[in-house]
C-alpha cells in the first residue's frame, strides 16, 4: 500500500505577484483576520492618464488547505474607476501558487442612461514574483 502523506499548505497572499499582463501587485501582512492592504502596478489602462501604483484593499480566507478564497479592491488614484477582484489560491502542476481571479472595472459614466456601459469584466492569472 502508498503511504498517504498529507501536507499542510498555507495560501498567505503576503508578497508580490504578477498576471498574464504584466501587472503587479504588492499585498502587505495579512492581519490575524485576513485583512489586507497593498499597491497595484497596472500594466495596462483604459485611460490616458499616466499610470499611477493604486492602494489595493482586501480580505482572504484563512483555511489551512492552500486553496482560499479572498477578494481585493483597487482605487486607481490617476483613474476614476475602481476594479474589484474575486480569486482563489491553488497549487500549479509544479506546486508554484496560481491566483485565478476574476474583476469587475467599473468606469464613471457622466448620466444614468450610460449606467449600461460602464462595467467592464475578465479573468486575470497571478504568480508569485
Ligand atoms: C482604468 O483603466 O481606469 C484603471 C486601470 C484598470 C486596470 C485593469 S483592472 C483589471 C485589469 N487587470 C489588470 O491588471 N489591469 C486591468
Amino acid at each position: 500500500l502508498g503511504t498517504l502523506l498529507l501536507v499542510s499548505q498555507q495560501c498567505d497572499l503576503t508578497g508580490w505577484w504578477e498576471n498574464e499582463l504584466g501587472s503587479k501587485m504588492r499585498v502587505d501582512a495579512v492581519d490575524s483576520q485576513g485583512n489586507f492592504t497593498g499597491e497595484y502596478h497596472t500594466a495596462v489602462s483604459s485611460t490616458q492618464k499616466p499610470i499611477e501604483p493604486s492602494p489595493l484593499l482586501g480580505s482572504q480566507h484563512l483555511d489551512e488547505d492552500g486553496q482560499c478564497t479572498f477578494g481585493f479592491t483597487v482605487n486607481w488614484k490617476f483613474s476614476d474607476s475602481t476594479a474589484v477582484f474575486a480569486g482563489q489560491c491553488f497549487a500549479g502542476d509544479g506546486g508554484e501558487e496560481v491566483l485565478q481571479t476574476i474583476w469587475l472595472l467599473r468606469e464613471k459614466v457622466d448620466s444614468l442612461p450610460s449606467d449600461w456601459k460602464a462595467t467592464r469584466t475578465g479573468h486575470n492569472v497571478f504568480t508569485r514574483m
